[in-house]
């Protein structure tokens, strides 16, 4: 393993941190990427006089919205590389290692985005319709275009496919949950874009209420293919690994409930958006446009936590496991242990009282922190508060087993007794003497136990016929 220094957030999960930060990017690039789309619609429109009041669409504040969108969203993705090399730099380090040149690719794509959107919204009143509807495209085409190869890389996270055998970086991209995640991403983009000009729309002074609605049917275009969601929401579930499907259909609580919330908020809009606007040609006031943003929103945020949760107990399906540790290298680690090599001293070593604590509270950061705190979210003193420490020995020895979405645990049984310790420690509040000895019983019994566990992850063999996975 390549050992990076470990930053914890109190009673926070790393992984809440990651996800705030994502949700929000994730929200603002997209609405970038339609807005552009929406916009050359518009120039479309306003040049060929087949709407002229487009015209005032375009050069409102939309177009603002858009540039403040790909600015922030700028920021946002640089902030996903800060909270990503904390939370999990392993899984950087390996995307880095198979998609450098990749990420040099969509980093020309976001060059010509920044570039022309740029120039679109300081210059397009001194353009020519063309000039501006070129440079329209040209932003449209290449925001689009970053998003192609980010999703990617995203979507390889969770089916791998062949690549697993090949390592080939086009097996990698074109993965067999990318086409499926791209239709639904830009059907996303598309909708936001639409919702956000609805509430411009109502914003704007200086039309009349009945250019108002033209406006507001002609965005509700770009709502249609809201229409499709459920098929390509199909099309990528079935592309998904049968563990993960199972985890967002009912096998873990969380995961189903934000996956059906997602589906509900989607639902709620779509259906408005047909009926309401498309057939029955009403008009959205502000206010319902900024609560169906919000639900979009709420969609947006529901849809990345299932995909991000969905991968578990991997960052890298059948690669590299949450806690950065590679699925091939869960035996060395048993042999050798997981703490042996960290250069990273645990901070604030002389509050443990033994030697033993030390390498529990060291085993706990490098094994477990990555999803789990040890008194706040997903605390661990909590979740085995009833547990005797027997039960945590098994249970812990046993991880994959507890429950499928934890990876086997990758330590040696002294690691694993300090580890059963440190909680028991942390759960009478931590006082300052604390003797600890470890009977050699108690390792005799942990070492049977992890040699029961075996080394795998619970759920792959199952899924390895499914998605074009192929066994290694
Ligand atoms: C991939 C993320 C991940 C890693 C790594 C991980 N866990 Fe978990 N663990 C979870 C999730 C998610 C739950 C479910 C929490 C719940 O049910 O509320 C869980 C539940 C548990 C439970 C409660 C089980 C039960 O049956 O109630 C214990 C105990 C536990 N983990 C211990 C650990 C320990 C110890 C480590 C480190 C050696 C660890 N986990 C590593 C994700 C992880």
């Amino acid at each position: 393993m390549d050992f990076y220094p470990v930053n914890e957030y109190g009673p926070i999960m790393p992984g809440l941190i990651m996800a705030g930060v994502a949700i929000t990017h994730v929200f603002l690039a997209q609405f970038a990427v339609g807005g552009g789309m929406l916009l050359c619609y518009f120039q479309w429109l306003g040049m060929t006089g087949k709407f002229a009041p487009a015209r005032t669409f375009i050069h409102g504040y939309f177009k603002a919205l858009v540039m403040v969108s790909f600015v922030l969203g700028a920021l946002t993705g640089v902030a996903i590389w800060m909270a990503a090399i904390q939370v999990g730099p392993q899984t950087i380090q390996m995307m880095i290692q198979n998609f450098h040149w990749v990420w040099a690719i969509e980093w020309t794509f976001f060059c010509l985005e920044i570039t022309s959107g740029y120039c679109f919204y300081r210059y397009h009143e001194r353009l020519t319709d063309r000039e501006g509807m070129i440079l329209l495209v040209i932003y449209s085409f290449a925001s689009w275009g970053s998003l192609f190869w980010i999703n990617g890389i995203l979507s390889w996270q969770l089916t791998p496919g062949v690549w697993l055998v090949t390592e080939n970086v086009w097996d990698g991209i074109f993965n067999p949950s990318f086409w499926p995640s791209l239709v639904f991403r830009t059907i996303v983009s598309l909708c936001l874009a639409a919702l956000a000009a609805c509430v411009v729309i109502n914003l704007m002074p200086s039309v009349t209420r009945a250019v108002q609605a033209e406006l507001i049917h002609r965005v509700g275009k770009f709502l249609l293919p809201m229409a499709a969601m459920p098929l390509v929401g199909i099309w990528y579930l079935a592309e998904m690994p049968a563990d993960s499907r199972s985890w967002v259909t009912g096998g873990s609580p969380a995961m189903t409930l934000f996956m059906m919330g997602s589906i509900a908020a989607s639902l709620a809009i779509g259906a408005y958006a047909l009926i309401g606007i498309v057939y029955q040609k009403l008009f959205i006031n502000g206010a319902t446009a900024t609560l169906l943003l919000f639900l979009a929103f709420g969609a947006t945020a529901g849809g990345e936590f299932v995909r991000e949760g969905s991968r578990k107990p991997f960052t890298i399906r059948g690669r590299l496991y949450s806690n950065g540790v590679k699925m091939k290298d869960v035996i060395r680690f048993r042999r050798y242990g997981i703490t042996t090599y960290d250069p990273y001293p645990v901070r604030r070593k002389k509050e443990f009282p033994s030697p033993h604590l030390l390498t529990g509270a060291w085993t706990y950061r490098s094994l477990c922190s990555s999803c789990h705190t040890v008194d706040g979210m997903n605390g661990l003193v909590h979740l085995v508060s009833t547990w005797d420490p027997d039960q945590m020995r098994l249970n812990i020895a046993k991880l994959q087993q507890t429950k499928p979405f934890m990876p086997p645990f990758a330590g040696r049984a002294e690691e694993l007794e300090g580890l059963v310790q440190f909680l028991l420690w942390c759960r009478e509040g931590r006082p300052e003497k604390r003797d600890v000895e470890v009977p050699e019983q108690d390792l005799i019994k942990i070492r049977l136990w992890l040699i029961e566990a075996g080394s795998k992850p619970t759920t792959i063999g199952d899924s390895l016929t499914n998605s074009g996975e192929v066994p290694r």
